[in-house]
């Protein structure tokens, strides 16, 4: 095998956005990986966890996520934080949960570090909407049933309507991230819009935690599900492919009963974070 590229990321006064993928070690990327080991600033959201931070021995750590629905500091703030490190002369790391770009506002803090003149690079990550699902035995495309799926935020109806009122009912598969708490609303708003009361539906809670945890039914009995643990973060999965989890599920061999002692630290999902950044 080739060895990789000497890191590009030497000097300082430099940010990367680093996707931590959806909470276990093992999904981290190897350039995330090396980025927290040389960082001397983190900045993280609520659902990064506490043994993801520990791999940026060198950094101090700045929470700047939500916590009980609140955010503990402004998304301008963020900005701040970042653009004054950078110019202080330190290599930052803003690490958060799944994708940087996958709703996580990280081209905002793009954006924001263009406008200052700051050097950044993207590190993509594993975003929840394809780990949670995959996880679960979900694939979100599959022959037959889906050609392709659609991510949307299920936060509030003005974030999700204008994509659902464009989707044909079952014409894709639909991936709701940030949408447990509001579940039966989005249920209810697509049987409305003509989706089969029927059409399978999954919730995969707490993906690649130790308390993964998935529920299966249909539109219907969505809103009702009961929640193994109704603080973990969630993703919903509406589609014929769900169907396909219980024929996969059952030979799947969950990562963490198999993995090394890189993974046996993992610690719980972020509290009071379900739906937060
Ligand atoms: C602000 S969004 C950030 C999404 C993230 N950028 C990504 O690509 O996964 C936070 C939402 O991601 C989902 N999420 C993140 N980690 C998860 C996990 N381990 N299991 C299930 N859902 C997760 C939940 O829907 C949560 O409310």
């Amino acid at each position: 095998m080739t060895p990789p590229p000497a890191s590009p990321v030497r000097a300082a006064g430099f940010v990367s956005l680093v996707g931590a993928g959806p909470g276990d070690p093992d999904l981290l990327t190897r350039r995330a990986l090396d980025r927290l080991a040389r960082a001397d600033l983190v900045l993280n959201d609520a659902l990064v966890p506490a043994d993801l931070l520990a791999l940026a021995p060198r950094a101090h750590r700045f929470f700047v996520g939500k916590r009980a629905g609140r955010h503990s500091i402004t998304q301008d703030g963020i900005h701040g934080l970042l653009v004054r490190a950078a110019r202080r002369g330190q290599r930052v790391v803003r690490l958060k949960c799944g994708d940087p770009f996958v709703l996580g506002r990280g081209g905002e803090e793009a954006l924001a570090l263009t406008a200052a003149g700051v050097p950044f690079e993207i590190v993509p990550g594993v975003s929840s909407a394809i780990a949670a699902p995959a996880l679960a035995g979900i694939p979100v495309t599959h022959r037959g049933l889906a050609a392709g799926f659609c991510v949307v935020s299920g936060h509030d109806p003005a974030a999700y309507a204008p994509l659902l009122d464009g989707l044909a009912p079952g014409a894709a598969t639909l991936v709701v991230l940030m949408g447990v708490r509001t579940r039966a609303a989005i249920a209810a708003y697509l049987v409305a819009r003509g989706w089969p009361a029927t059409t399978p539906a999954a919730l995969v809670l707490a993906a690649s935690h130790p308390g993964q945890a998935a529920w299966t039914g249909t539109l219907a009995d969505l809103g009702a599900a009961t929640l193994a643990d109704a603080l973990a973060p969630g993703v919903l999965v509406i589609g014929a492919v769900v169907e396909v989890a219980a024929r996969i599920a059952p030979a799947l061999v969950p990562a963490l009963a198999t993995a090394t002692a890189t993974a046996t630290a993992a610690a719980p999902p972020a509290r009071a974070a379900a739906d937060a950044s």
